[in-house]
This record gives structure tokens, sequence and C-alpha cells, in this order.
């Protein structure tokens, strides 16, 4: 523990949560901010300090004579409002020329666009341009969770929204916080200059499992992100079912699986994703006003629930090749997976996805079906290489991994 307190002072400490390590412009100028108000910040504090200080010894009480009183000084009246109307002016200009600055960069036609969609607790990403399937571009974007790679150079422009309540889109390291409202598209640009790993979480309390949020941008070379694509278009080698072995028929066991998860490449085609409610495919918008304008639209459409609904689940398309599971929280190995399904809400207090194990709706034997399908969804010839050991970025193991939960004797550590 000492070495991380000591370390942390080290420039070449890893820092993946730290609004104070930038890593491009966008965040450097930030940086630039945070540094000028606190040196005007300290400024005023050693002033303040002194003053009193000075004030307490100079004037402290010797007799009983009444001091001089300065009630109604002008001279006092107007240094105490231009002085502090000063700061305010030194603070207000670099600021407004920043925030000036940032949104111009966010305009332009040639961005890298990904849907970015809080929902309760993961994060969906959507590939605008990069269709799901080259060959029919009608069939949707490329879809993913909570990991989002991102080729080197791109200038990306995150468009942030939610269905269900209002979150905070943060990674610390590339870009200020984007507030995710409901209803609203919210940017959030930078540009990929530099390949590596980047951390982000959510940054505004959003229910039980607010704090296990968590995701990653990863920064990766051009090429290796084509193969990622590729990997991802892929359908998985097998069903984890060696004797079948058909790479289309999710396995049985898989049939609770299917009203929320979608694997691209196979038959489990069936669950919503995107802004269910919003872009209009299902039921459940979000509010009332909402609720009313897809009624109009079509008058066919079932009654509609004027409330906040979850929706469905991360998208699992190439999840053999994450590194994390159920939004950062746990390491993707075969026991995490095993325990995440057996004791879901005790792993991810809150989380909506139904404990179909100790509901008996699945027993044992479905559970290592069901592992070893998730561990089968990767191309044949393995995982895609992220190309994020060269380059001289972050190294993974660089990356404190501990467990801050109270009841992580369980289980493997948390890979951040
Ligand atoms: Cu989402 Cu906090």
């Amino acid at each position: 523990m000492g070495v991380v307190l000591l370390s942390g002072c080290g420039a070449e400490v890893v820092q993946p949560y730290s609004h104070i390590a930038p890593t491009n412009g966008k965040t450097e100028d930030i940086q630039t901010l945070y540094k000028i108000i606190f040196w005007a910040a300290l400024i005023v504090f050693i002033g303040v300090q002194s003053a009193i200080l000075y004030t307490a010894l100079r004037f402290r009480r010797r007799n009983e004579e009444r001091p001089e009183q300065v009630h109604g000084s002008r001279k006092l009246e107007i240094a105490w409002t231009i002085i502090p109307a000063v700061i305010l002016l030194v603070l207000f200009i670099p600021n407004a020329q920043v925030i000036f600055k940032h949104a111009a960069a966010e305009q332009g036609s040639d961005k890298f666009d990904i849907d970015v969609i809080g929902k309760q607790w993961w994060w969906e990403f959507r590939y605008r341009d990069i269709p799901a399937d080259p060959n029919n571009p009608d069939a949707g974007p490329l879809v993913t969770a909570n990991e989002a790679l991102i080729p080197v150079g791109a200038d990306v422009l995150f468009h942030v929204t939610s269905n269900n309540v209002i979150h905070s889109f943060w990674v610390p390291q590339l870009s200020g916080k984007v507030d995710v409202i409901p209803g609203h598209d919210n940017p959030m640009q930078f540009v990929a200059s530099t390949p590596g790993e980047y951390f982000g979480e959510c940054a505004e309390f959003c229910g039980a499992a607010h704090a296990w949020m968590r995701f990653k941008v990863k920064v990766v070379p051009e090429e290796n992100f084509d193969t990622w694509v590729t990997a991802w278009r892929t359908p998985p080698a097998t069903d984890g079912n060696p004797e079948t072995a058909d790479v289309v028929e999710v396995p049985p066991a898989f049939g609770v699986c299917l009203a929320c998860h979608r694997v691209n490449g196979t038959n489990a085609a069936v669950a919503l994703e995107g802004m269910p409610g919003l872009s209009g495919y299902i039921q459940g918008p979000l509010d009332t006003n909402e609720a009313d304008a897809v009624s109009a639209d079509n008058q066919q459409s079932a009654p509609i629930d004027p409330q906040i609904v979850p929706g469905p689940g991360p998208n699992l398309t190439l999840l053999a090749c994450r590194d994390t599971i159920a939004a950062g929280l746990l390491e993707n190995t075969p026991e995490n997976l095993e325990r995440w399904l057996k004791h879901t809400d005790e792993v991810k207090e809150g989380v909506y996805m139904p404990n179909y194990y100790e509901q008996g709706s699945i027993n044992d034997e479905q559970v290592t079906e069901l592992v070893n399908y998730l561990q089968s969804l990767k191309p044949a010839d393995g995982c895609p290489d992220e190309g994020l050991l060269v380059g001289g970025q972050v190294p993974r193991e660089e990356v404190e991994a501990t467990d801050p939960r109270p009841d992580s004797g369980n289980g493997t550590p948390i890979a951040q």
C-alpha cells in the first residue's frame, strides 16, 4: 500500500482514473484550467489566511478601548468588489475559450461516430458507420458492450444518451464528463491519438449498481481494429458442444437468455437493443409525452406502460474476447462466468438479469453448458490481437488489480 501511495506521485505510474493525467489535447486543456484554478485558489487561500493571522495578532484585544470602526468604508467596499471580480474574470476567460474550442471540435462531418447508451448498469456502444453485416447494411450496426475499440487517429464523436435514468459518461484521460440524459444526444469528442486502454466509469449516481458501471475505451492500431471488426462479424466457432458443433444454433440452455441477449451470426437474434422506447422498436418509453407520441404513431402498438424499463441486456457477440464481464466487475474467466450466472444479484446487487439458477430455471449442468458456450464466443482461430502491447502505451500488467468489495473472498479480483 505504501508503495502505491509513494508511487502515486511518479509520472510513470499508471493512473487510469486520474483526471490529472491527461493523454490528449482535450484533457490537456482541462488540465490547464485545473492548474489555473488550483493556483488561483492557493493564492486566495494564502492571502486570506495571512490576513486572518495578521489581524488576529496585530489587533488583538489589549485594553478596553473600542477600535476604529470601518463599516461603510468606500475604499474597502470597492476593493472587495473589484478583487473577486478580477479573479472571476481570470478564471472565466480561459474557461470560456476552452468551452468554445471543444464545442468547435465536435463539429464536422468526418467523425468516427459511436452511439453510447447508458443502461442500468452497463454501456452499449453502437458503431453507426460500421454495419454488423456488410452485405446487409439494414441489419443494424456493430454493437458491443462495456469495451469499445477505436482505431488510433480516429476523430471520435460519442453520441451519449440513455433510455432510463441519468448517468454520466466519463473517461478521465480522454475527455471531461458528459451527462447521459434520456432524450438528449450529448456529444463527447476526442482524437484517439495514443494507443492504449482508457478506463471509464459512470460518474453520476444512477441506482444500486452505479459503482459497477465501468467500461474501457481501447485505442488500437488500425489493422488491429479491422481484425476485431472481422472477428466480430465471424460467427462463433462452435456452440460449445463439440458433438453438434453448430455455429448458428445456440445451445438449449441459452433459451433463458434469448429475450435479452444477442449473439450475432447465430439464431440468438431476437433481443432488442439500442433505445427501446425512443427509437420506437418496443414499448417502454421514457415518459408520458413519449408514450403519447409513440401511441399516436402506431395505434396498433400494445398499450404502453409509461414506465422506465431497464431494457434488454448486452450484445454478447465476441464475449469470450472481452477482458471483463458484468460491466468491468469481474475478470472474464470460466470461474467468474459461473459465479455470475449462479449468484447474479449477489455479485452485482440490483442487477436486472434474473437469477435463473437460484430460481431453479437452470441447473448446474445448464450453467456449465452456458459457461462453455460463452467461452466459445470467438472465432475458430482465437481472439483478435488488439495490438495493445506495442507502441509504448500502457501495458495492462501495470494496472493495479484489487477487489474493494467486502465480500470478495471468493472469485477472482477485479480486472481494472
Ligand atoms: Cu450510471 Cu451511475
